[in-house]
């Protein structure tokens, strides 16, 4: 990024890690193929996120949606998970923060403890917020907050007129952390497949009809300065 751009750089990138299935197709490979490519996209990205300055990312790998899919590519993309954790487990060691976003439950007892003791191991951390989007859906993320604020109310902690947006974003799996500024979809489609519904409200989008796989650090240098010449009104003037 050049110095002109630099001063107005998104605090929270989302980013929609689509399109793997078509990159190994096209080169008549299995899509489990498309899935390890992107997952190497997604390091590249990561670690230059870092390196750029990002404060907050969110990466969305697999969603309340997608276990619709033939068993084997279930079974294929959770081996790869699997595999992975270890590895963003070391971002971990160079200062970022790690948490999971989405019930981790579903994934077995062992990878979630997994998760969470990532989580707290790197709770502290403050040079990135990495965020890994598994097993999630913003609508599951908006009844999951829901529910908690029901628990509250029926437990008397809180009453009716408590309830307000900040304490519903404060419940949601992203507590705490920053809505997202830009949210960058690969791969041609223009949805947002039930990503980041809530915190994604005011997001800029950024649409790009490169497969994940093929996604690079040019491209989301192109995507920041798209970002650095919008203006963004929030409802105002
Ligand atoms: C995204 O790539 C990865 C996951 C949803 C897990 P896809 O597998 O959706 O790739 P396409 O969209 O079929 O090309
Ligand atoms: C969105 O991609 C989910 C992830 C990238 C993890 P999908 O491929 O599941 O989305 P649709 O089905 O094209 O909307
Ligand atoms: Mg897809």
């Amino acid at each position: 990024m050049s110095d002109k751009n630099s001063g107005n750089m998104p605090v929270h990138i989302g980013f929609i890690m689509d399109g793997n299935g078509r990159w190994a197709v096209k080169r008549g490979l299995p899509r489990k193929m498309g899935h390890r490519e992107g997952a190497q996209t997604f390091r590249k990205i990561a670690r230059y996120c870092k390196k750029i300055g990002i404060r907050y990312v969110t990466f969305y790998a697999f969603s309340t949606e997608n276990w619709k899919r033939p068993q084997d590519e279930v079974d294929e993309l959770m081996r790869l998970f699997n595999e992975y954790l270890d590895e963003v487990e070391e971002y971990a060691g160079e200062n970022t923060r790690l948490v999971f976003l989405g019930d981790k439950s579903a994934f077995g007892r062992d990878m979630a403890q997994k998760m969470i003791d990532m989580e707290k191991k790197s709770a502290d951390f403050d040079g990135m917020t990495l965020m890994l989007a598994m097993n999630y859906g913003g609508r599951d993320d908006i009844v999951h907050s829901v529910k908690k604020i029901a628990e509250m109310v029926s437990d008397k902690e809180i009453g009716l007129t408590d309830i307000n947006e900040s304490l519903v974003s404060s419940l949601l799996y992203t507590g705490g952390m920053p809505d997202v500024d830009l949210l960058i979809r690969p791969s041609g489609e223009k949805r947002i497949s039930n990503f980041l519904i809530w915190q994604s409200a005011y997001a800029e989008y950024y649409f790009t009809d490169t497969l994940w796989p093929d996604f690079s650090t040019k491209e989301l240098d192109k995507a920041l300065k798209d970002y650095s010449s919008r203006s963004r009104r929030f409802g105002g003037v």
